[in-house]
């Protein structure tokens, strides 16, 4: 590390003042993500160091991510399969495994930038009704309409535990929460307690906190759940391009040049 100039970092990497301080030659940070809540930014930035990302490339794969989590959760794919698999299938019942509409149901997209927009455009082709939560607007009120909520904002100090117990109230019994933003976006002991409370209706996770998370989490107990681990971006296309840009980013560093793809 002390002689390293340039980190192709991945999101589970932390880098921090002590790591920056590791490696006084540092020139370049190439993410391996297009979030940047794992790199302390500004310590990177008092040091003149650059960081680069992957944006656009991973945004069409995690939007479709998002809404097979979604789709998932309300028709209850995962429960269906594992039934079939144990031998519990025994006949067709009407009032068996029923699930949510999707189609004609409220998505509350909390964050509408690229990620959002794109699950946006997906939720249209299913004829949902879309309301975008942006930084200014009521979270509480919009969480009150939703059956569905998909989470897209970065993860800041300011929006650590967005989804808190009162934004879990705010919720509706039958409400989805989807997650393939970042896990720290969601409270997890409030959401295990809301799920195993029946106050919502279930949640979808792509990513948790910490990442991964061990088997033994109390989380995992919770009823109505579904998590995968951090696969938002696990295209073949996808990583090969999120490869594409890191390099050039870390190319372009280690030349003095400006990156291709910094940091916005
Ligand atoms: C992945 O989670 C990313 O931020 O690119």
């Amino acid at each position: 590390m002390a002689s390293a100039e340039g980190l192709l970092a991945m999101v589970t990497d932390r880098v921090d003042p002590a790591l920056l301080d590791a490696a006084p030659h540092l020139r370049v940070i190439a993410n391996f993500a297009v979030g940047t809540d794992n790199i302390d930014l500004d310590a990177a930035r008092a040091r003149g160091i650059p960081v680069g990302v992957t944006p656009d490339v991973l945004t069409d794969a995690t939007a479709d991510l998002a809404f097979a989590l979604l789709l998932a959760a309300a028709r209850r794919l995962i429960e269906g399969h594992e039934a079939v698999r144990d031998g519990r299938w025994r006949t067709w019942e009407p009032a068996g495994w029923l699930g949510a509409d999707v189609h004609g149901a409220t998505l509350v997209i909390v964050g509408a930038g690229r990620i959002g927009e794109a699950v946006a455009r997906r939720a249209g082709g299913f004829d949902m009704e879309i309301v975008r939560v942006g930084r200014d607007d009521d979270l509480h009120a919009a969480l009150a309409r939703a059956d569905f909520v998909s989470l897209h904002p970065p993860l800041t100090p300011a929006t650590r535990h967005l989804i808190d117990a009162a934004a879990l109230a705010a919720m509706r019994p039958h409400a989805i929460l989807v997650n393939t933003g970042r896990g720290g976006l969601v409270d997890q002991e409030a959401l295990a307690r809301a799920l195993g409370e029946g106050r919502i209706g279930g949640a979808a996770l792509d990513v948790t906190d910490p990442e991964p998370l061990p088997a033994a989490d109390p989380l995992l107990q919770a009823p109505n759940l579904l998590v995968v681990p951090h696969i938002g971006s696990a295209t073949h296309t996808a990583r090969r391009r999120m490869a594409e840009l890191s390099v050039a980013n870390l190319l372009a560093g280690l030349a003095g040049e400006p990156l291709p793809h910094p940091v916005g």
